[in-house]
């Protein structure tokens, strides 16, 4: 397994039992789950944080795809039993950081059995504890695969935009969640805001909507502004954070980065 060389800081203890694992979950499809995984993957690195980035979206795996890697290594072996889950680690080098690429090169694997779904986590849990952050990016939908892999970890940042559409899925994706894990620490990220108090609107409907319903009220953990730049990164498979280190979105994502490690 690469260990970036960035040293973790005192702060950060390995544990071993999911606590510095983050699911990035959605719902809806298409909200910039993947581009917000490996972008705060990357501020973390940034930062000095030993972080792991794992392609937990088992049916359309696409984080390789994002940053232009043809890994050799995936989790495609892993399942067919060809690899360890520490054999699949890749170094990223260009960002500082590790990952576990999803695509096997040989078609889906979200119908993986329930079992063999069960024990990657647990893998994934005891690899992790070597990492001071574990990110998984989650799959859009709320299947068995998006909820198993969210029993391994304590936090799921929930992205939604103000489609409503997005804000129905989000709201479903936490009632769920919330139902099945009441102990899960549930925090929201509003992707592709206006502006910042459009961002804080979008965030206080969910809010207005969990707190009547479900009694609990997620934190806002950041706004990312609309920013073409995103795109523009992602045609050129360039981590934003490289490319455009200063535009909007990348100072957004690095205040989010900032705030999971304070
Ligand atoms: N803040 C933003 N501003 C502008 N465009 C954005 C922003 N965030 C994401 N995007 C765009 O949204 C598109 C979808 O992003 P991404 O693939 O990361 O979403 P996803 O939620 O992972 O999708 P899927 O559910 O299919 O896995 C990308 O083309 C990206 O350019
Ligand atoms: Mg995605």
């Amino acid at each position: 397994m690469n260990q970036p060389g960035a040293t973790p800081s005192a702060a950060f203890v390995p544990q071993g039992n999911g606590r510095n694992m983050i699911a990035v979950a959605s719902g809806k499809g298409g909200v910039g789950k993947t581009w917000f995984a490996i972008s705060v993957t990357h501020a973390l690195a940034k930062r000095g944080v030993r972080t792991l980035l794992f392609d937990g979206d088992l049916g359309l795996a696409n984080l390789d795809i994002q940053l232009g890697l043809m890994p050799k290594r995936d989790l495609g072996g892993v399942i067919a039993g060809r690899l360890t889950l520490n054999q699949a680690v890749i170094p990223f080098e260009e960002g500082g950081f590790d990952i576990i690429a999803g695509r096997s090169g040989s078609g889906s694997l979200a119908n993986i059995p329930l079992s063999r779904l069960r024990a990657l986590g647990e893998d994934l849990t005891l690899l992790g504890a070597a990492y001071d952050k574990v990110i998984i990016d989650l799959g859009a939908g709320l299947e068995r695969t998006v909820r198993q892999l969210t029993h391994s970890v304590n936090t799921c940042l929930v992205i939604a935009t103000d489609d409503p559409a997005s804000l129905t899925d989000a709201y479903a994706f936490i009632k769920v969640t919330h139902m099945e894990q009441p102990d899960m620490d549930i925090r929201i990220v509003i992707n592709m805001a206006g502006s910042i108090r459009a961002g804080e609107r979008t965030y206080n409907t969910l809010l207005k909507a969990c707190e009547g319903f479900l009694k609990i009220s997620p934190p806002l953990t950041g706004i990312i502004r609309n920013d073409t730049n995103i795109r523009e990164a992602i045609r050129n498979q360039s981590p934003l954070l490289t490319r455009y280190p200063n535009c909007e979105a990348a100072s957004d994502v690095q205040a989010i980065a900032a705030k999971l490690v304070g």
